[in-house]
């Protein structure tokens, strides 16, 4: 069992900065939990803070429903790999994985078994005698998890370790970090700015902004249904379409109404649209679900727009365009046959049943 509980943390450090603003958040037993947002945003402070290794200002943390604010950090059963791995260059990876063990005085043969277990888990059994300067980005990175996973820990915590690895190398990490997770049945607190990752590997993602959480959910209601705006724009690639928008009341319902398009709002969605009617909201759709109209499903005049194409960049298993429509560039990820030309006009079509309405002031989703 290892569950970690945040009640109203904070964290003002000596300077006046404000890093973490009332956190609350529960990470279960055996959950893979992601803490996402961009640099400075309270991510590393919030795990130092788990791990005892920075103070809290405000609020309480719990370990197994033990309240832990005043635990040592050796004493708190955690194990944290920093995101400059830190691994000592003198050291072979043995004695890099053996160190904290010994610190705290295993007996030889249990370290001596713990170590060749996780260099087996870890696939780097061949590696014991080199030194650190000796190995790939890839090999130090599995060193320094190895040399949290021989502690057993109740908790790992994870801050950025990919990082520094380069794009191939970090998407078969991400595979293995979440093969070991279920390997382990550990809780891990992992620490990113990267949102694949986040997708990819939690059970649960916490997004902070400035210190501020913004949402906490699985990575498919993270996705579909963004709390606000921030959320919605840095979840997805290329990022949501935001586009200044009226509501208006027309023929057979509501609509959509841009300063170069007009489409029709799906009936489910009308009820929530009722106090936004002729009122200013900020559309949102993603790239996509938008469809260039000769690949789209189910075009009709009321979900198809018609620009004018500036960039068509081609990715091979996809096209991104961007098109200008009224005032606004939107962008679409279509189809790879595409016809699309670069000063050509072109009819997308907009799958409106994964429409976003965001409130233009609170930026709060709406839909
Ligand atoms: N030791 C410190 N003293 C003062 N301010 C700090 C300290 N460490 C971090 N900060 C500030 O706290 C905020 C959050 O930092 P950090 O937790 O490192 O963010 P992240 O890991 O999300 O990039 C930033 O504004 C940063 O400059
Ligand atoms: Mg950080």
């Amino acid at each position: 069992m290892a569950e970690v509980r945040l009640e109203h943390v904070w964290k003002i450090y000596d300077n006046g900065v404000e890093a973490v603003k009332d956190a609350t958040f529960t990470v279960e037993d055996k959950e893979f939990v992601v803490l996402l947002g961009p640099s400075g945003c309270g991510k590393t402070t919030t795990l130092r803070m788990i791990a005892g290794l920075e103070e809290i200002t405000k609020g309480t943390i719990y370990i197994d429903g033990k309240v832990v604010n005043d635990v040592e950090p050796k004493d708190r059963d955690i194990a944290m790999v920093f995101q400059n791995y830190a691994l000592y260059p003198h050291m072979t990876v043995y004695e890099n994985m053996a160190f904290g063990l010994r610190l705290r005085k295993f007996p030889k043969a249990e370290i001596d078994k713990r170590v060749k277990e996780a260099a087996r888990i870890l696939g780097i059994e061949n590696l014991l005698d080199r030194k650190p300067r000796q190995l790939s980005g890839g090999q130090r990175q599995r060193v320094a998890v190895g040399r949290a996973i021989v502690r057993n820990p109740k908790v790992f915590l994870f801050d950025e370790p990919l990082s520094n690895l380069d794009a191939k190398l970090r998407v078969q990490m991400r595979a293995e970090l979440k093969k070991l997770h279920h390997r382990l049945e550990a809780t891990i607190v992992y620490v990113t700015h990267d949102q694949v990752e986040a997708m990819t590997m939690a059970n649960k993602i916490v997004v902070i902004k400035d210190g501020v959480i913004q949402q906490i959910g699985d990575p498919h209601t993270i996705y579909n249904k963004p709390a606000n705006k921030f959320v919605a724009g840095f979840i997805g690639s290329p990022p949501m379409n935001f586009i200044n928008a009226k509501i208006i009341r027309g023929e057979g319902g509501l609509w959509v109404q841009t300063s170069g398009f007009k489409v029709k709002v799906p009936k489910e969605y009308e009820d929530a649209l009722a106090d936004y009617i002729d009122k200013d909201v900020t559309f949102g759709i993603r790239p996509e679900n938008i469809y260039d109209k000769m690949f789209a499903y189910a075009p009709t005049p009321e979900n198809t727009i018609t620009g004018m194409v500036d960039v068509v960049e081609p990715l091979g298993s996809e096209t991104i365009l961007h098109v200008k429509v009224g005032d606004d560039l939107i962008t679409a990820k279509v189809d790879p046959k595409t016809k699309a030309q670069e000063g050509q006009n072109i009819d997308l079509v907009l799958d409106m049943e994964r429409m976003h309405v965001f409130d233009p002031e609170t930026e709060k989703a709406v839909i």
